[in-house]
């Protein structure tokens, strides 16, 4: 009988031929590790592969991927040198624990106006800062469905922090998505843009706008929510292998469920509250000022910091 090959690669995996991986690897599983990531369905999406022969390669992938265990140094190590884009208030900093932290989604949910935008803005520019001064020293994918990319804010916020402007435009490669198809798939294709632009934030400004637009009635909630984690999942996936940060907009709605208190809730559902490493949420106050509350965190305790949105960006 004869021996069956190792599976060191994903060429090696049953019904994978050179065609197949290429794909494969385009959308970013370019190792056997990150290909058992993926359920069998989302393989097939990728490949073309029917779901069957999807499952065969990646119980194939599986056998052939060892789980290997570190130590709790060893992850504490890991996470210290994880990067963090400072916010530009050194308060929010500190309610975050440094900045907004990469490999991971933070989200920023409130009404209109409460400065979602300007946040995004803000940490567009100060991602292409140096880490030393509190940047990525990376590029941005800005991703707009709402049609608020203001090229005008970015020149000013970029002239306050000391950058050129001109540069730190070139730097922010912005995609202004109508359609949930549109939005979507520049996520999933974004693998070669973030390789070559060394993209190191990405903004999704607002993440639910179009799929509630799109997504109406009670029938089309079990596709939108089904929708909304794939791309999702693929946020987090890009944020892990590329140790870049997202960070995602969303909007708010009144919660009649609570009597007592304040009504307002993120829209999204579970799929979005589960989603999200660390949810913020921004509240008006007197005329410039903002209210940024910690709702969510691994590790950090919920509090709250004071902002202003100031012509200069995002300040104490
Ligand atoms: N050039 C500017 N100087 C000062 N404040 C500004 C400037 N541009 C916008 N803002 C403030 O930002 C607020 C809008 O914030 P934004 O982030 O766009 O809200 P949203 O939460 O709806 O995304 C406005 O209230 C406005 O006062
Ligand atoms: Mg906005």
């Amino acid at each position: 009988m004869a021996k069956e090959k190792a599976v060191k690669e994903i060429e090696d995996l049953p019904g994978i031929g050179p065609t197949t991986a290429e794909k494969i690897k385009e959308a970013g599983y370019d190792t056997l590790d990150k290909l058992c990531s993926l359920a069998p369905h989302e393989l097939s999406e990728i490949s073309g592969m029917n779901a069957d022969n999807a499952k065969k390669a990646l119980d194939a992938a599986k056998q052939a991927t060892t789980i290997t265990y570190s130590t709790g140094s060893e992850v504490y190590g890991l996470r210290k040198a994880i990067g963090k884009i400072t916010t530009g208030s050194k308060e929010l900093n500190e309610l975050l624990g440094g900045g907004v932290e990469a490999r991971a989604i933070t989200e920023a949910y409130g009404k209109f106006s409460s400065g979602k935008t300007q946040i995004g803005f803000q940490l567009s520019v100060n991602a292409q800062l140096p880490p030393e001064a509190g940047g990525l020293g990376g590029s941005v994918l800005f991703i707009d469905t709402e049609g608020t990319f203001r090229p005008e804010r970015i020149e000013a916020i970029a002239k306050a922090a000391d950058l050129d402007p001109e540069k730190t435009l070139d730097n922010i490669f912005v995609v202004r998505a109508e359609h949930t198809d549109q939005q979507m798939s520049t996520i999933e294709r974004a693998d070669k843009l973030i390789r070559e632009k060394n993209i190191k934030l990405v903004v999704v400004d607002s993440l639910m706008a179009l799929f509630r637009s799109e997504f109406i009635g009670r029938g089309a909630l079990g596709e939108r929510q089904q929708k909304l984690n794939m791309h999702i999942h693929k946020l987090q996936n890009i944020a892990d292998a590329y140790g870049l940060a997202v960070y995602v907009t969303n909007q708010v709605m009144d919660n009649p469920a609570i009597l007592f208190g304040d009504p307002t809730t993120p829209v999204g559902g579970n799929i979005m509250a589960h989603a999200a490493t660390t949810r913020l949420y921004l509240r008006k106050s007197k005329e410039d000022k903002r209210i940024v509350r910690l709702v969510d965190s691994p590790n950090m305790p919920e509090g709250e910091a004071v902002i202003k949105i100031t012509t200069s960006g995002i300040r104490d």
